[in-house]
Parts: C-alpha cells; structure tokens; sequence
C-alpha cells in the first residue's frame, strides 16, 4: 500500500496537467504546510517568522516543467527578484534553484547564462546560491556546470544524493573545489542499476559521504529530519574537533519543526528550506512521497 502511494504521488507530481490544474486552483489540500505561499512577499515573511528563533533560511522559487526560452528568463528574473527581496528586507536566507527551471532542458548555453546573471546578483550582495540535484538524467550535466561556473564564482554550491552509487567518487572528485555541499538521501524514483534499493544501504552511504566531506575539511549541510543521521553527524564532529562553523543542519520548511527548533537552542546552525510560487505541486507530491503518512494528513484538508 506505502509503496503504491509514493508511486502514485511520485507519477502525480510529473503530471503536468495535474500541475496545470493545482496552479488554477492555488494553495491547496494542505500544501501551505510545505509552501511558504505563492508570492515573494508571503515567503520574505515567513523567513521573518522563522528567524525570530534563530533558523535561517534558503528561498526556492519553485518552478517545474520549464519548455520555452522565455520561461526559463522568468524563472531566472523570479530567483534574482528573490536575492533583490532577501537583501532589502534584510532577512538571513539564501537561495536554492532547480537548473531545470532555468532552461536546462532547453540549451545548456541558456541554463549556464541565466545561472551567472543570478550568481552575479547575489555576488553584489554578499549572498550564496545552492544548486538543488534532480533526478540521475540530470546528475552529470548538473556537476558539469558547477565545475564551470566554479571556475568564476565562489558563491556557488551543489546538493549530493547518497541513493547514487556515484556519489562516493563525486565527494572525492569534488574535493579539489573545495566544494560547499549539501548532503541529502535522495528525493527521485530511481532505478536500482544507478541507486541504493534499500534503505538501510542508503543511510550507511550517507553516513559515509557526511564523513568524508567534513574530514576533508569543506563545508558541509547535513540536510535530513532523520535523528539517526543528526545524532551520528553531532557525534562525529564532537569527536573529531570540527568546528561549528564547517556544518549546518538543514530541513525542509514544515517537517520537524521542534527538531528544528531544538537544534538552534543547542548551538548549532539551522537552515529551513522555504519553497514558494505558483508551481507548487509537484513539489508538494514529491513530500508525500517521502511519507505517504501524510496523505491522511491531505484527505482530512480536502473535507475541511
Ligand atoms: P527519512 O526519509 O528517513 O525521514 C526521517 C524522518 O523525517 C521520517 O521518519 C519523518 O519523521 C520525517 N520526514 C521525512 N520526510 C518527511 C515528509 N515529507 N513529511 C513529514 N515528515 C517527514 N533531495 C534531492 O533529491 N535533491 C535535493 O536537492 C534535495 N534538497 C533538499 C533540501 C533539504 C533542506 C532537505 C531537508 C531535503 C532535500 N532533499 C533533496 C530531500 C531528501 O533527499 C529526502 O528525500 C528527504 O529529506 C527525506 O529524507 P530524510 O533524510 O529526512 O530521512
């Protein structure tokens, strides 16, 4: 049954008429749960909200199924909006962006163009952008532009997956940029000749990579709600001396809030991932995929 559902809402997700149909309709079933809302105002206010306490934050302007040029020029004009609204109204976030969302099915020219104007922009403001990992179709295309755009900027830094069998060699190779990593398990229906099946496989590499990466000495987000993995990665950096300053803890917006909450009052960093914009579904889909729990948690909003 829990595999039928992460089946059903991983193939909802890449509906794009289902997509279609969600936008007309706005936020709904539940998703202001995981959506900070659909314009920059309502997400710069929930970054307000969230470091009040403490956590900082990192925007994303959701944006899926991008197929024209003009599209992926909207998407990008929406991330630099986004640095230009982080900046004035001073809040303490940076920003994470899909490449697809900026034309990367479309031309890699155009996808490459629009991540240096955005880069540029957060350059003038002293600010970092993440580089969000899609699905394995994407993976090697999108290290290959951050190697080059690495060549140019320092402000730059890409998520690793520890469902790839890959992974472990793009840690050692990416060791020479010194690169800022985001660690996280891995969102996308894979097939087993390229990831992990199994769970348990999963969490013993990510273990491993958030070890190799912190005692390569490089900036690492630990980006997971798993007690397991926050447990391990404190006590690995407690024994090994890493500084505080060489990590942070990352969770999405909505999930954990009193993990999230408890971690700040210990000291360490938080960063909440706030998703906003109009795209919202397939973003939505993808966390009820991860816990098909939640889709009770759906049905009694769509009653309400
Ligand atoms: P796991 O799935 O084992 O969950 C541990 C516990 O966390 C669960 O038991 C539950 O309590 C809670 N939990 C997890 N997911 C939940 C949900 N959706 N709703 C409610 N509770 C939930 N992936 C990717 O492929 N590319 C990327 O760029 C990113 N970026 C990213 C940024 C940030 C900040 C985070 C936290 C995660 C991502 N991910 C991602 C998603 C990641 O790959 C993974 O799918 C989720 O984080 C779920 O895995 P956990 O590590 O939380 O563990």
């Amino acid at each position: 049954m829990e595999m039928m559902l992460r089946n059903m809402f991983q193939s909802l997700g890449k509906s794009r008429s289902a997509n279609r149909l969600a936008k007309k309709y706005g936020l709904r079933f539940g998703a202001a749960r995981f959506v900070a809302g659909e314009t920059i105002k309502q997400s710069i206010d929930a970054v307000s909200g969230l470091n009040k306490d403490g956590r900082i934050a990192t925007l994303d302007h959701l944006g899926e199924f991008v197929f024209s040029e003009e599209e992926a020029t909207l998407s990008a004009d929406m991330c630099v909006q986004t640095l230009d609204a982080i900046a004035s109204s001073g809040v303490q976030s940076n920003l994470s962006l899909k490449m697809t969302s900026l034309g990367l099915d479309i031309s890699r020219e155009l996808c490459v163009n629009n991540m240096k104007r955005i880069l540029n922009r957060a350059r003038q403001y002293g600010n970092f952008v993440r580089i969000d990992m899609e699905d394995y179709a994407h993976c090697q295309v999108s290290l290959d532009i951050y190697r080059e755009l690495r060549e140019e900027f320092d402000n730059v830094g890409i998520v690793i997956q520890a469902y790839l069998f890959r992974t472990e060699q793009d840690i050692q190779d990416l060791s020479a940029l010194s690169a800022n990593l985001r660690l996280v398990k891995g969102a996308y229906k894979e097939s087993p000749q390229v990831a992990f099946p199994e769970k348990k496989d999963v969490d013993e590499n990510y273990k491993k990579i958030i070890q190799m990466h912190l005692k390569n000495g490089h900036y690492t987000a630990v980006a997971s709600h798993d007690e397991a993995i926050i447990n391990f990665t404190k006590q690995f950096v407690s024994e090994n001396g890493i500084s505080r300053d060489q990590f942070e803890f990352q969770m999405l917006y909505g999930i954990c809030e009193e993990m999230q909450k408890q971690l700040v009052k210990e000291g360490y960093r938080v960063r909440v991932y706030v998703p906003y914009g109009v795209d919202w579904f397939g973003y939505f889909m993808r966390r009820l995929a991860e816990r098909p729990a939640n889709a009770w948690f759906v049905l009694k909003n769509m009653f309400k």
